[in-house]
């Protein structure tokens, strides 16, 4: 499965409902993140699903397990079909979160996705926070919380393009692996881990996350079916 999810990151959800009218039949699935998601509060969950779409709900919750679980059962209930949280938050809040998906009973349940490593950090970001050495320590830490995250149940992670290759190799389908820090041109904003879709995709990613490429393009409609024949390629 190949799948292009456009990150609707704006301010208000008149900006996000327009650019999702102006992609919906092209794209399937949008990404509801933090800045809109408090600026709309939930009902932008139910707008976007009304408008054809499917839901990535990218809070990434890190908290204690109780409190994850609760947030995961309302990120259900709202119906999200992606939602994430931090591997970073361990085997008993990865359990609690998997535990919130079970206590919906209808319908088909949430892909329950973990965060890795930001893709907007390298080594030199990392080394602030973590004794790490050199830029080899990255990719190991995405693969070791990987298959961790994997046996903790999720059902897949979000990694950059440049460690999916040792992801996939680690961790066979169904397993997801969900790619941000997409990028067809030199520009890469704050994101530092980037690669291609296609370099993405030969390295076995699922779903390819772009927003700004996509939603700041003079013509969001044309550049989105661009990214769109580059994955299928
Ligand atoms: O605009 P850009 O293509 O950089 O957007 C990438 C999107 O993916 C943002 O909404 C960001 O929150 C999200 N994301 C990310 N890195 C992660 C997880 C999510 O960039 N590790």
């Amino acid at each position: 499965m190949k799948e292009l999810i456009v990150a609707l990151d704006f301010p208000s959800p008149d900006q996000a409902i327009a650019m999702a009218r102006h992609l919906s039949g092209q794209i399937r699935w949008i990404k509801i993140g933090l800045e809109l998601f408090c600026q709309s509060g939930p009902a932008i969950v139910q707008t976007m699903k009304d408008l054809g779409f499917n839901v990535f709900l990218d809070l990434k919750f890190l908290d204690i397990p109780n409190t994850v679980r609760g947030a995961v059962a309302s990120a259900t209930r709202i119906g999200a079909d992606m939602l994430t949280v931090h591997i970073a938050g361990g085997k008993d809040m990865i359990t609690a979160a998997r535990e919130g998906i079970q206590q919906k009973n209808i319908g088909p349940a949430p892909l329950l996705i973990g965060v890795t490593v930001l893709t907007s950090m390298n080594i030199k970001d990392l080394k602030g926070t973590f004794p790490l050495r050199n830029s080899a320590d990255v990719p190991s830490i995405v693969e070791n919380m990987s298959i961790r995250g994997q046996k903790w149940s999720l059902d897949g992670v979000v990694c950059s393009g440049q460690e999916a290759g040792m992801i996939r190799r680690q961790c066979p389908l169904p397993f997801m692996i969900v790619t941000p820090g997409i990028r067809m041109t030199q520009i890469k904003d704050d994101q530092k881990r980037v690669t291609t879709p296609a370099q993405a995709i030969t390295s076995g990613s699922n779903f390819l996350v772009v927003g700004r490429p996509i939603t700041m393009a003079n013509d969001p409609l044309a550049t989105a079916h661009a990214y769109l024949q580059a994955l299928e390629k």
